[in-house]
């Protein structure tokens, strides 16, 4: 019996591993015969991606110069962001591509971090950070599947995400975008991204391709400078800053974008023996990598000699803008690029390999067929079903870190709950930054979602009065007061930060709200651990709540005892600026609060 279950699953594995192949041969196969068709101007315009905002004056350019790939950058969108105004914008430019001589598929990118945040309307789910505090890969797996199917509603099949940083230094400003300080943690969740994202099959109607993001080390920076140098030996960027590429891959993972920073001095985007050797050679990555947004232009005074050196590093696709002082970048891209192959610079197999990369991924994508547009899609971007999705998602990355005499849960039933503090009605400090604009804004960014206010006004009993201020006055005689403060919106280098300490009108906030003598419950909207010891000692319940995104109704969800906090630290707790960086495992390891910290009740 035992003998007949090992030979079944014996037969079965080997005709997997035997049909994977096939799968294989017959893709590679179709791949050069493409390529063979194929003149060094196309292969070099599939290795081109240009963002939106520099190709709309001249879209034909797309058809003329087979542009392999567009994108919108933080700041590009299209001229109408609801999803069928995306959806409508990626369809006309996808017709002018498939009028080009082979007529290949342009395959779009966009950065959907926190949901398919370009869109009017769409479901904005926690920061990364927030997840990381969920400890749940399931439902990580779950937010990618749901915004891969947003994404794929406004007709974008590329997803610059998710973001493996292991972010060691808080000062960092895209903290928000790791997942926490901990590999460990950051692969699990990263590979789970992936997962949800591609879908069990890249060719399916809601698979996007997700893009590992930025390989690599862009949270160890010294000083947590953004675009910084991480100075490390070989064997910590291995152990800390490797491990989410490793599990990312090995989820199939075919696409990472390659980091600004540099290691030890050398830019990442010129490094040969990393993306060459180390990511496609040791660890057998198979998809193309992308570079980031006009990144090669930093390697070198002189942009042609600033491509060879990336393209012969390694790179597959450069990420074009217009930069101000080179306008048609793209055109001098191919053009250098031309150039650089027709003088022996760069070698032919050098592009064919490249070209070819990214003609398998759009082939396994199945885009010549799977280009269109699914009206059902677009109509479920932003759905209840989806928000709801993103409400269990901020329930569980609350993190609570004092309810001095169990001072939550609240009664649904108080007689008067005072809600304060300026982040306590405001969309747009609750989702953070790329959250329709690059860096975000505060108050109305974008339509839909609930305030955390508003929640608790729609959780409360109707007897139940619900009184507002934002500078943290008017408490008195409440039953309790609810202050909400934290982060204003930013993104990348505008985050970076010298001092974490609260906002002044926080603080005073805090104060006031504690001197009216009822009890006060902190929410903190962050995208980091802030310095909060005076603070803590103002309140009676403290709770990091993150950069939540639209759903403020699981806040009250959790407030009001419907769902317990069960969210961990994703982050060791500093107590000063001075103890940054303070990360789990460190020596002498003394914190506000340990990585792992959470109460509940
Ligand atoms: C960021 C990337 C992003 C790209 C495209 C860059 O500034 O570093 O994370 O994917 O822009 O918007």
């Amino acid at each position: 019996m035992k003998f007949k279950v090992i030979m079944i699953a014996l037969i079965l594995g080997s005709s997997f591993i035997f049909s994977q192949k096939m799968k294989e041969d017959a893709l590679n196969k179709k791949v050069d015969e493409l390529l063979s068709k194929m003149t060094l101007e196309e292969k070099i315009g599939q290795m081109t991606q240009v963002d939106l905002d520099a190709i709309k004056k001249t879209p034909k350019d797309i058809a003329k110069y087979a542009i392999g790939s567009l994108l919108c950058g933080g700041d590009t969108e299209s001229p109408d962001i609801s999803a069928q105004g995306w959806a409508d914008t990626y369809m006309k430019y996808q017709n002018i591509a498939l009028k080009s001589r082979l007529g290949i598929p342009i395959i779009w990118g966009i950065d959907a971090v926190h949901g398919h945040n370009n869109v009017d309307g769409a479901t904005i789910f926690p920061h990364n950070v927030g997840l990381g505090a969920t400890r749940n890969p399931v439902l990580v797996e779950k937010i990618a599947a749901v915004t891969a199917a947003e994404i794929r509603g406004t007709g974008i099949q590329w997803d610059f995400a998710p973001c493996v940083a292991v972010a060691r230094n808080e000062r960092w400003g895209r903290t928000y975008e790791s997942y926490g300080e901990d590999p460990e943690l950051v692969k699990k969740l990263g590979a789970a991204y992936v997962r949800g994202m591609q879908t069990k099959d890249l060719s399916g109607e809601t698979a996007v391709l997700a893009s590992v993001k930025h390989f690599m080390g862009d949270g160890g920076t010294t000083n947590g400078k953004d675009q910084g140098n991480t100075e490390v030996d070989e064997a910590t960027l291995r152990k800390i800053h490797m491990p989410g590429y490793v599990e990312a891959i090995k989820a199939g993972a075919k696409n990472i974008m390659i980091s600004y920073n540099s290691w030890n001095g050398a830019k990442m985007h010129g490094h040969k023996y990393l993306m060459t050797d180390v990511l496609k050679g040791e660890l057998g990555f198979k998809g193309f990598v992308v570079s980031d947004w006009a990144a090669i232009d930093q390697l070198d005074k002189d942009y042609k000699t600033a491509i060879g050196i990336s393209i012969n590093a390694g790179m597959d696709m450069a990420m074009i803008p217009n930069g101000v002082d080179k306008p048609n970048n793209y055109v001098q891209f191919i053009t250098f690029l031309k150039e650089l192959v027709n003088e022996g610079k760069v070698p032919m197999s050098r592009i064919d390999d490249a070209a070819g990369r990214i003609l398998k991924v759009k082939l396994e994508m199945n885009l010549w067929e799977n280009y269109g547009v699914n009206k059902k899609l677009t109509e479920a971007v932003g759905s209840p079903e989806h928000r709801e999705v993103a409400r269990d998602a901020v329930r569980q990355s609350l993190v609570l870190l004092k309810n001095d005499n169990n001072t939550l849960p609240l009664s649904k039933e108080l007689k008067r709950i005072h809600v304060t503090g300026k982040s306590s009605d405001d969309i747009g400090n609750q989702c953070g930054g790329w959250t329709i604009i690059w860096q975000s804004k505060s108050g109305n960014v974008i339509k839909g979602g609930t305030t955390i206010l508003q929640a608790i006004k729609n959780t409360v009993s109707s007897g139940t009065a619900v009184t507002t201020s934002t500078d943290g006055s008017g408490a008195g005689g409440a039953d309790v007061c609810i202050v909400v403060v934290g982060e204003t919106p930013y993104a990348e280098m505008f985050g970076d930060r010298e001092d974490l300490s609260l906002a002044k009108e926080d603080v005073a906030a805090i104060e006031k709200a504690k001197a009216s003598g009822v009890p006060v419950v902190v929410i903190l909207l962050s995208g980091r651990p802030m310095l909060i010891e005076n603070e803590l000692k103002n309140s009676n319940a403290f709770v990091a709540a993150w950069l939540p995104g639209t759903e403020g109704q699981g806040v009250a969800d959790v407030l009001f005892g419907d769902f317990k906090p069960t969210g961990k630290l994703p982050h060791s707790w500093p107590k000063s600026m001075k103890q940054i960086p303070i990360n789990v495992g460190d020596a002498n390891y003394d914190p506000l609060f340990p990585f792992g910290f959470g109460l509940t009740y």
